[in-house]
Protein backbone atom coordinates (compact mmCIF):
# COMPACT_ATOMS: atom_id res chain seq x y z
CA UNK A 1 0.00 0.00 0.00
CA UNK A 2 2.77 2.53 1.22
CA UNK A 3 4.74 1.44 -1.98
CA UNK A 4 1.22 2.37 -4.31
CA UNK A 5 1.14 5.27 -2.68
CA UNK A 6 4.52 6.51 -3.20
CA UNK A 7 4.26 5.60 -6.70
CA UNK A 8 0.76 7.59 -7.17
CA UNK A 9 2.76 10.45 -5.44
CA UNK A 10 5.41 10.34 -8.31
CA UNK A 11 2.86 10.21 -11.12
CA UNK A 12 1.11 12.89 -9.72
CA UNK A 13 4.21 14.99 -9.42
CA UNK A 14 5.73 14.26 -13.03
CA UNK A 15 1.63 14.12 -14.83
CA UNK A 16 0.24 17.01 -13.04
CA UNK A 17 2.69 19.43 -11.29
CA UNK A 18 5.78 19.27 -13.90
CA UNK A 19 4.05 20.95 -16.58
CA UNK A 20 3.37 23.59 -14.24
CA UNK A 21 7.12 23.72 -13.16
CA UNK A 22 7.85 23.81 -17.19
CA UNK A 23 5.70 26.66 -17.71
CA UNK A 24 6.97 28.74 -14.62
CA UNK A 25 9.94 28.29 -16.01
CA UNK A 26 9.37 29.27 -19.31
CA UNK A 27 7.83 32.43 -17.65
CA UNK A 28 10.95 32.99 -16.01
CA UNK A 29 12.42 36.53 -16.84
CA UNK A 30 15.47 34.87 -19.07
CA UNK A 31 13.26 33.65 -21.66
CA UNK A 32 10.69 36.46 -22.23
CA UNK A 33 13.09 38.38 -22.98
CA UNK A 34 13.45 39.08 -26.89
CA UNK A 35 16.88 39.22 -28.31
CA UNK A 36 16.63 41.92 -31.10
CA UNK A 37 19.81 41.86 -33.27
CA UNK A 38 21.02 45.32 -35.23
CA UNK A 39 22.96 45.26 -38.11
CA UNK A 40 24.23 48.98 -38.80
CA UNK A 41 26.14 49.31 -42.36
CA UNK A 42 28.06 52.14 -40.63
CA UNK A 43 28.09 54.14 -37.16
CA UNK A 44 30.28 56.92 -38.78
CA UNK A 45 27.29 59.41 -39.47
CA UNK A 46 25.49 61.46 -37.60
CA UNK A 47 21.82 60.50 -38.29
CA UNK A 48 22.70 55.82 -37.75
CA UNK A 49 24.45 56.99 -33.99
CA UNK A 50 21.69 58.83 -33.00
CA UNK A 51 19.21 55.82 -33.74
CA UNK A 52 21.39 53.51 -32.17
CA UNK A 53 20.81 55.35 -29.06
CA UNK A 54 16.88 55.81 -30.01
CA UNK A 55 16.39 52.07 -29.92
CA UNK A 56 18.18 51.08 -26.89
CA UNK A 57 16.21 53.74 -25.21
CA UNK A 58 13.17 52.94 -26.35
CA UNK A 59 14.00 49.58 -25.60
CA UNK A 60 14.94 50.07 -21.96
CA UNK A 61 11.68 52.17 -21.64
CA UNK A 62 9.42 49.24 -22.67
CA UNK A 63 11.67 46.77 -21.05
CA UNK A 64 12.09 42.98 -21.52
CA UNK A 65 14.32 43.91 -24.64
CA UNK A 66 17.83 42.88 -25.43
CA UNK A 67 19.80 44.55 -28.05
CA UNK A 68 22.54 43.75 -29.76
CA UNK A 69 24.27 45.75 -32.10
CA UNK A 70 27.16 45.27 -34.73
CA UNK A 71 28.54 47.88 -37.49
CA UNK A 72 30.33 47.15 -40.38
CA UNK A 73 32.16 50.54 -41.23
CA UNK A 74 30.09 50.39 -44.53
CA UNK A 75 32.09 47.49 -45.48
CA UNK A 76 29.02 44.71 -47.15
CA UNK A 77 31.36 41.54 -46.53
CA UNK A 78 32.26 42.60 -42.88
CA UNK A 79 28.46 43.24 -42.37
CA UNK A 80 27.47 39.81 -44.11
CA UNK A 81 29.40 38.29 -41.55
CA UNK A 82 28.10 40.04 -38.08
CA UNK A 83 24.93 39.26 -38.68
CA UNK A 84 25.84 35.70 -39.18
CA UNK A 85 27.54 36.36 -35.62
CA UNK A 86 24.36 37.70 -34.37
CA UNK A 87 22.36 34.97 -35.65
CA UNK A 88 24.76 32.27 -33.95
CA UNK A 89 23.86 34.05 -30.65
CA UNK A 90 20.37 33.15 -31.40
CA UNK A 91 18.51 36.38 -31.87
CA UNK A 92 14.29 36.61 -31.81
CA UNK A 93 14.28 39.18 -34.74
CA UNK A 94 16.91 40.74 -36.93
CA UNK A 95 17.01 44.72 -38.23
CA UNK A 96 19.49 45.32 -40.83
CA UNK A 97 20.40 48.85 -42.36
CA UNK A 98 22.38 47.14 -45.42
CA UNK A 99 25.23 48.63 -46.52
CA UNK A 100 24.78 46.84 -50.31
CA UNK A 101 20.79 46.27 -51.30
CA UNK A 102 22.16 43.25 -53.24
CA UNK A 103 24.50 41.11 -51.22
CA UNK A 104 22.59 41.85 -47.87
CA UNK A 105 20.28 39.52 -49.43
CA UNK A 106 21.92 36.27 -48.01
CA UNK A 107 21.51 37.76 -44.19
CA UNK A 108 17.35 37.53 -44.93
CA UNK A 109 18.51 33.44 -45.81
CA UNK A 110 20.69 32.69 -43.13
CA UNK A 111 18.33 34.38 -40.66
CA UNK A 112 15.36 32.87 -42.28
CA UNK A 113 16.97 29.47 -42.33
CA UNK A 114 17.34 29.62 -38.43
CA UNK A 115 13.55 30.99 -38.52
CA UNK A 116 14.23 34.36 -37.59
CA UNK A 117 12.49 37.05 -39.02
CA UNK A 118 14.22 40.38 -41.09
CA UNK A 119 13.50 43.93 -40.60
CA UNK A 120 15.17 46.13 -43.88
CA UNK A 121 15.50 49.55 -41.94
CA UNK A 122 15.65 52.28 -43.67
CA UNK A 123 17.37 50.37 -46.59
CA UNK A 124 15.47 48.34 -48.78
CA UNK A 125 17.32 44.51 -49.13
CA UNK A 126 16.47 43.90 -53.22
CA UNK A 127 15.53 40.65 -54.48
CA UNK A 128 15.23 38.96 -50.86
CA UNK A 129 12.38 37.81 -48.81
CA UNK A 130 12.74 40.30 -46.28
CA UNK A 131 9.62 40.74 -43.70
CA UNK A 132 9.10 44.10 -43.18
CA UNK A 133 10.29 47.38 -44.38
CA UNK A 134 10.72 50.54 -41.99
CA UNK A 135 11.72 53.43 -43.47
CA UNK A 136 10.96 56.72 -45.03
CA UNK A 137 10.05 57.58 -48.73
CA UNK A 138 13.15 57.95 -50.27
CA UNK A 139 11.84 58.82 -53.89
CA UNK A 140 9.53 61.97 -51.93
CA UNK A 141 13.10 63.20 -50.49
CA UNK A 142 14.35 63.61 -53.68
CA UNK A 143 11.25 65.59 -55.33
CA UNK A 144 11.23 67.63 -52.09
CA UNK A 145 14.81 68.73 -52.72
CA UNK A 146 14.27 69.31 -56.49
CA UNK A 147 10.96 71.00 -56.05
CA UNK A 148 12.89 73.34 -53.41
CA UNK A 149 15.63 73.66 -55.78
CA UNK A 150 13.27 74.65 -59.13
CA UNK A 151 11.25 77.17 -56.74
CA UNK A 152 14.86 78.77 -55.86
CA UNK A 153 17.20 78.36 -59.32
CA UNK A 154 14.17 77.96 -61.91
CA UNK A 155 16.82 78.30 -64.55
CA UNK A 156 20.95 77.80 -65.28
CA UNK A 157 23.31 74.88 -64.57
CA UNK A 158 22.61 72.12 -62.54
CA UNK A 159 25.03 69.90 -60.30
CA UNK A 160 23.74 66.46 -58.96
CA UNK A 161 25.57 64.64 -55.98
CA UNK A 162 23.81 61.09 -55.54
CA UNK A 163 24.93 58.68 -52.53
CA UNK A 164 26.37 55.57 -52.68
CA UNK A 165 25.62 53.06 -55.67
CA UNK A 166 25.47 50.13 -53.70
CA UNK A 167 22.44 51.88 -51.44
CA UNK A 168 19.10 51.02 -52.81
CA UNK A 169 17.92 55.08 -50.98
CA UNK A 170 20.74 56.66 -53.09
CA UNK A 171 18.85 55.41 -56.24
CA UNK A 172 15.31 56.50 -55.07
CA UNK A 173 16.65 59.77 -53.94
CA UNK A 174 17.87 59.90 -57.49
CA UNK A 175 14.80 58.91 -58.93
CA UNK A 176 12.36 61.67 -57.02
CA UNK A 177 14.83 64.22 -58.17
CA UNK A 178 14.60 63.12 -61.47
CA UNK A 179 10.68 63.03 -61.42
CA UNK A 180 11.32 66.84 -60.93
CA UNK A 181 13.69 67.88 -63.12
CA UNK A 182 13.06 66.15 -66.15
CA UNK A 183 10.48 68.38 -67.55
CA UNK A 184 12.88 71.33 -66.74
CA UNK A 185 15.71 69.77 -68.60
CA UNK A 186 13.51 69.59 -71.62
CA UNK A 187 12.12 72.43 -71.55
CA UNK A 188 15.44 73.99 -71.74
CA UNK A 189 15.03 75.87 -68.50
CA UNK A 190 17.94 74.20 -66.46
CA UNK A 191 20.96 71.72 -67.82
CA UNK A 192 22.56 69.28 -65.51
CA UNK A 193 26.18 69.70 -65.95
CA UNK A 194 27.32 66.72 -63.48
CA UNK A 195 25.57 63.95 -62.16
CA UNK A 196 28.00 61.89 -59.88
CA UNK A 197 27.61 59.09 -57.71
CA UNK A 198 29.60 59.25 -54.40
CA UNK A 199 31.01 55.61 -53.23
CA UNK A 200 29.96 55.09 -49.90
CA UNK A 201 27.88 58.62 -49.37
CA UNK A 202 32.16 59.76 -49.42
CA UNK A 203 32.17 63.47 -48.53
CA UNK A 204 35.74 63.20 -50.34
CA UNK A 205 34.53 62.13 -53.75
CA UNK A 206 31.50 64.61 -53.44
CA UNK A 207 34.39 67.64 -52.87
CA UNK A 208 36.26 66.06 -55.88
CA UNK A 209 32.87 65.97 -58.52
CA UNK A 210 32.07 69.85 -57.29
CA UNK A 211 35.16 71.47 -57.73
CA UNK A 212 35.60 69.78 -61.08
CA UNK A 213 31.81 70.72 -61.74
CA UNK A 214 32.81 74.70 -61.19
CA UNK A 215 35.91 74.49 -62.77
CA UNK A 216 34.54 72.91 -66.25
CA UNK A 217 31.83 75.73 -65.54
CA UNK A 218 33.92 78.43 -65.45
CA UNK A 219 32.11 78.91 -61.76
CA UNK A 220 28.93 79.19 -63.33
CA UNK A 221 26.50 77.03 -61.27
CA UNK A 222 22.83 77.68 -59.80
CA UNK A 223 21.85 74.58 -58.22
CA UNK A 224 23.41 71.55 -56.40
CA UNK A 225 21.16 68.89 -55.52
CA UNK A 226 22.82 66.63 -52.64
CA UNK A 227 21.79 63.37 -51.59
CA UNK A 228 23.10 63.93 -48.36
CA UNK A 229 23.99 66.80 -45.72
CA UNK A 230 27.22 65.42 -45.39
CA UNK A 231 27.88 65.20 -49.50
CA UNK A 232 26.15 69.13 -49.33
CA UNK A 233 29.12 70.14 -46.87
CA UNK A 234 31.35 69.19 -49.19
CA UNK A 235 29.74 71.02 -52.00
CA UNK A 236 29.95 74.20 -49.74
CA UNK A 237 33.59 73.48 -48.98
CA UNK A 238 34.09 73.61 -52.80
CA UNK A 239 32.06 76.37 -53.05
CA UNK A 240 33.74 78.26 -50.28
CA UNK A 241 36.84 77.76 -51.69
CA UNK A 242 35.31 79.96 -54.78
CA UNK A 243 34.09 82.70 -52.26
CA UNK A 244 30.44 81.38 -53.98
CA UNK A 245 28.99 80.10 -50.87
CA UNK A 246 25.28 80.95 -49.71
CA UNK A 247 24.94 82.13 -53.88
CA UNK A 248 24.12 78.59 -55.39
CA UNK A 249 21.07 76.40 -53.92
CA UNK A 250 22.42 73.37 -52.17
CA UNK A 251 19.91 70.55 -50.66
CA UNK A 252 20.07 67.77 -48.49
CA UNK A 253 19.04 65.01 -46.04
CA UNK A 254 18.65 63.99 -42.40
CA UNK A 255 18.97 67.43 -40.91
CA UNK A 256 21.90 66.73 -39.50
CA UNK A 257 23.72 69.34 -37.30
CA UNK A 258 26.05 70.90 -39.12
CA UNK A 259 23.49 71.50 -42.13
CA UNK A 260 21.28 73.13 -39.72
CA UNK A 261 23.89 75.39 -38.84
CA UNK A 262 24.74 76.04 -42.30
CA UNK A 263 21.27 76.70 -43.14
CA UNK A 264 20.70 79.53 -40.70
CA UNK A 265 23.70 80.86 -41.58
CA UNK A 266 22.88 80.88 -45.25
CA UNK A 267 25.37 78.74 -46.85
CA UNK A 268 23.26 75.41 -47.37
CA UNK A 269 19.31 75.79 -48.80
CA UNK A 270 17.47 73.44 -47.25
CA UNK A 271 17.78 69.52 -45.65
CA UNK A 272 14.76 67.01 -45.86
CA UNK A 273 14.14 66.17 -42.23
CA UNK A 274 13.03 62.36 -41.28
CA UNK A 275 11.80 62.56 -37.78
CA UNK A 276 14.39 59.66 -36.80
CA UNK A 277 12.85 58.88 -33.35
CA UNK A 278 9.66 58.09 -35.27
CA UNK A 279 11.30 55.37 -37.41
CA UNK A 280 13.65 54.27 -34.37
CA UNK A 281 10.05 53.14 -32.46
CA UNK A 282 8.18 51.93 -35.75
CA UNK A 283 11.95 49.59 -35.74
CA UNK A 284 11.53 48.83 -32.11
CA UNK A 285 7.60 47.84 -32.31
CA UNK A 286 7.75 46.09 -35.33
CA UNK A 287 10.67 43.76 -34.07
CA UNK A 288 8.45 43.51 -31.22
CA UNK A 289 5.70 41.99 -32.91
CA UNK A 290 7.61 39.88 -35.06
CA UNK A 291 9.07 38.17 -32.53
CA UNK A 292 6.18 37.83 -30.77
CA UNK A 293 3.97 36.46 -33.77
CA UNK A 294 1.39 39.72 -33.38
CA UNK A 295 -0.33 41.78 -36.32
CA UNK A 296 1.91 44.51 -37.75
CA UNK A 297 0.32 47.66 -39.45
CA UNK A 298 1.51 48.66 -42.26
CA UNK A 299 1.35 51.64 -44.43
CA UNK A 300 1.76 50.39 -47.95
CA UNK A 301 4.26 48.34 -49.80
CA UNK A 302 6.90 48.97 -51.41
CA UNK A 303 8.55 46.10 -53.94
CA UNK A 304 12.04 44.92 -53.71
CA UNK A 305 11.94 42.92 -57.15
CA UNK A 306 11.27 39.51 -55.07
CA UNK A 307 8.20 40.55 -53.74
CA UNK A 308 5.61 43.27 -52.56
CA UNK A 309 7.28 43.95 -49.24
CA UNK A 310 4.94 45.47 -46.56
CA UNK A 311 6.35 48.79 -45.19
CA UNK A 312 6.05 51.18 -42.61
CA UNK A 313 6.91 54.73 -43.64
CA UNK A 314 6.52 57.84 -41.42
CA UNK A 315 6.11 61.26 -42.62
CA UNK A 316 8.98 63.44 -44.12
CA UNK A 317 9.25 67.51 -44.06
CA UNK A 318 11.12 70.11 -46.55
CA UNK A 319 12.93 72.41 -44.09
CA UNK A 320 14.97 76.14 -44.69
CA UNK A 321 16.25 78.56 -42.59
CA UNK A 322 11.81 80.03 -42.34
CA UNK A 323 11.06 76.45 -40.56
CA UNK A 324 13.86 75.74 -38.59
CA UNK A 325 12.52 76.77 -35.39
CA UNK A 326 8.73 75.51 -36.22
CA UNK A 327 10.20 71.64 -36.99
CA UNK A 328 13.90 70.96 -35.63
CA UNK A 329 13.89 73.43 -32.48
CA UNK A 330 10.18 73.21 -31.57
CA UNK A 331 10.27 69.70 -32.47
CA UNK A 332 13.32 68.66 -30.40
CA UNK A 333 15.52 67.28 -32.84
CA UNK A 334 18.06 69.92 -32.19
CA UNK A 335 18.16 72.53 -29.51
CA UNK A 336 18.34 76.48 -30.72
CA UNK A 337 21.85 76.87 -29.00
CA UNK A 338 22.92 74.18 -31.19
CA UNK A 339 22.03 75.44 -34.74
CA UNK A 340 22.02 79.12 -33.94
CA UNK A 341 25.49 78.57 -32.50
CA UNK A 342 27.90 80.92 -34.77
CA UNK A 343 24.74 82.99 -35.11
CA UNK A 344 25.22 86.15 -32.62
CA UNK A 345 22.57 86.02 -30.13
CA UNK A 346 20.78 89.33 -30.74
CA UNK A 347 20.17 87.87 -34.30
CA UNK A 348 18.34 84.52 -33.15
CA UNK A 349 14.50 84.23 -33.75
CA UNK A 350 12.13 85.04 -30.98
C1 LIG B 1 19.72 57.22 -45.69
C2 LIG B 1 20.07 58.66 -45.46
C3 LIG B 1 21.52 58.77 -45.07
C4 LIG B 1 22.40 58.05 -46.05
C5 LIG B 1 23.85 58.07 -45.65
C6 LIG B 1 20.66 56.63 -46.69
O1 LIG B 1 20.36 55.32 -46.90
O2 LIG B 1 18.39 57.12 -46.10
O3 LIG B 1 19.26 59.20 -44.46
O4 LIG B 1 21.90 60.11 -45.05
O5 LIG B 1 21.98 56.72 -46.20
O6 LIG B 1 24.05 57.38 -44.48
Amino acid sequence: MKRLKAVVGLLFVLVVLAPFALFASGQDEGSETVKIGISFGTLQQERWTREREMMEAYAEELGGIEILVQSADSDATMQNRQAENLITQGVDVLIVIPQDAEASGVIVEDAHAAGIPVIAYDRMINNSDVDIYVSFDSVKVGELMSEYAIRNAPTGNYVILKGGPTDNNAHLVYEGNMNVLQQYVDGGDIEIVSDQWCENWSPEEALQHTENALTANNNDVQAIVTGWDGLAGAAIQALAAERLAGDVVVTGQDADLSACQAIVEGTQTMTVYKPLSDLARAGVETALALAKGEQIEYSGTVNNGFKDVPAVLPEIFAVDATNMVDVIIDGGFHSMEAVYANVPRDQWPE
